[in-house]
């Protein structure tokens, strides 16, 4: 089999990037190691930047989003139980964000896949990645126990942090940073309305919790747990104590309790990897970078990665323009740094870490207080949650 592009892994960053080439006339094969089923019963978050929904309309792949999304024009930000709200829309001149989970992008872009016939192999096992440093790499795996070779003329490399991608770049070439925090979220899934119309970030003594939603009947709340915490010690009911504690008075009176449909932890990490390209290779998304979720921008960076990378294959083929994918690695990583440091710095300012002291408990509180009373600190956190320009 032949194709120009051969994309590993067919998440959400795999699957938006073989759209925006197929509307450009440039063709693909997304091989990914799981089955459809595992893929769209994946949990992941929910808040999608206004860039992001961009490029699902561009690709035609919005309309139960359009439909079924909600928009946020602010979010609220608590300290012990007290809520502060960001207005996003006054603070950035007009941008919102759209909550639509991230598994029902997936969904849709599956589905979008299937209709226009765009080549998505479920189950390709062993893929293996040869030639990156020629003009004729391939690619190997293997389908219902049967040799498949792919050839193509790039790679992507979109198959996640565990993925086979990012560790064919060789270790000389590779530099990698990564932080791993002292604590992990521990995240529920209910049938119920939630608390309130916006998102609740909370600082508390406690630790952090997150109030958040899939739709006006589905609800999604996380609260900082340690990461090797043992689920069975949290019930149902005993989440729900912790959150009306964590998230304050005013959410809890508006919080409706019910079964969990998901209970799982979910440990936090930062992590960059450079130069996000190597010979005919590109990495994008969670094969190259992982934020802790707490600035939601886990997928809104995979977006921005394949805007970047279709824009240059696209270039490439229209008028053999290389330029745009030498400086692919450069101009993915200058975004994808702000995006870390937002991430990070959020992360400190709402968790409670082993070694918060006194002194550095009253730190953040005097942060949260400074953004509280400060329009120009306000509109610092706003434009880097509504996600800054591509
Ligand atoms: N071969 C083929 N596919 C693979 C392989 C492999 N060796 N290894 C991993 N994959 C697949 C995974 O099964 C997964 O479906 O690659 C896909 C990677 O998808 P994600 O992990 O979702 O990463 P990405 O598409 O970059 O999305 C980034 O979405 O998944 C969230 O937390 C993530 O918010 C982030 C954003
Ligand atoms: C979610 O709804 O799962 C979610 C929302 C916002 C975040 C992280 C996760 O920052």
């Amino acid at each position: 089999m032949r194709t120009q592009v051969a994309i590993i892994g067919g998440g959400p960053a795999g699957l938006l990037l073989q759209q925006l080439l197929h509307v450009a006339g440039v063709t693909s094969v997304v091989l990914e190691q799981r089955s459809r089923d595992y893929v769209e019963a994946r949990i992941r978050a929910g808040v999608l930047e206004m860039g992001t929904v961009g490029l699902l309309e561009q690709v035609g792949v919005d309309g139960r989003m359009a439909r079924e999304g909600l928009i946020h024009d602010g979010f609220a930000l608590a300290l012990d139980g007290e809520i502060h709200r960001i207005d996003l829309r006054d603070l950035t001149g007009g941008s919102t964000v759209m909550v639509y989970g991230q598994t029902e992008v997936t969904k849709d872009l599956i589905e979008a896949a299937i209709a226009r016939a765009t080549p998505l192999v479920f189950e390709a096992e062993g893929v293996a990645l040869h030639g990156l440093d020629t003009d004729a790499p391939f690619v190997t795996y293997t389908k219902d126990g049967v040799n498949q070779r792919l050839d193509c003329d790039f790679v992507a490399g979109c198959d996640g942090y565990h993925g086979v991608s990012r560790t064919s770049i060789p270790a000389d070439v590779l530099k990698t940073y990564e932080k791993v925090y002292p604590f992990g979220w521990l995240g529920i899934l209910a049938d119920v309305p939630p608390c309130d119309h916006e998102l609740i970030y909370s600082n508390h003594e406690r630790g952090f919790a997150l109030a958040s939603m899939r739709s006006n009947l589905r609800s999604r709340y996380y609260i900082q747990a340690p990461v090797d915490e043992d689920l069975a010690a949290w019930p149902d009911e005993r989440i729900w104590d912790e959150l009306a504690l964590r998230l304050g008075p005013a959410a809890a009176a508006g919080m409706t309790r019910g079964p969990s449909l998901e209970k799982s932890i979910a440990p936090l990490r930062s992590f960059v990897a450079e130069p996000m390209s190597w010979g005919r290779l590109f990495l994008a998304g969670d094969a190259a970078h992982i934020v802790p979720p707490t600035g939601a921008k886990g997928l809104n960076l995979a977006a921005s990665d394949v805007h970047y990378l279709a824009e240059a294959l696209t270039g490439f083929y229209a008028n053999g323009a290389a330029d745009g994918l030498t400086g692919y690695s450069a101009k993915a990583l200058a975004r994808v740094w702000k995006a870390e440091r937002f991430s990070w710095w959020f992360t400190g300012l709402t968790h409670r870490f082993p070694d918060t002291d006194d002194f550095s408990r009253r730190m953040q509180r005097a942060e949260i207080d400074y953004i509280v009373g400060s329009h120009a600190a306000q509109v610092t956190v706003a434009e880097n949650y509504v996600g800054l320009p591509y």
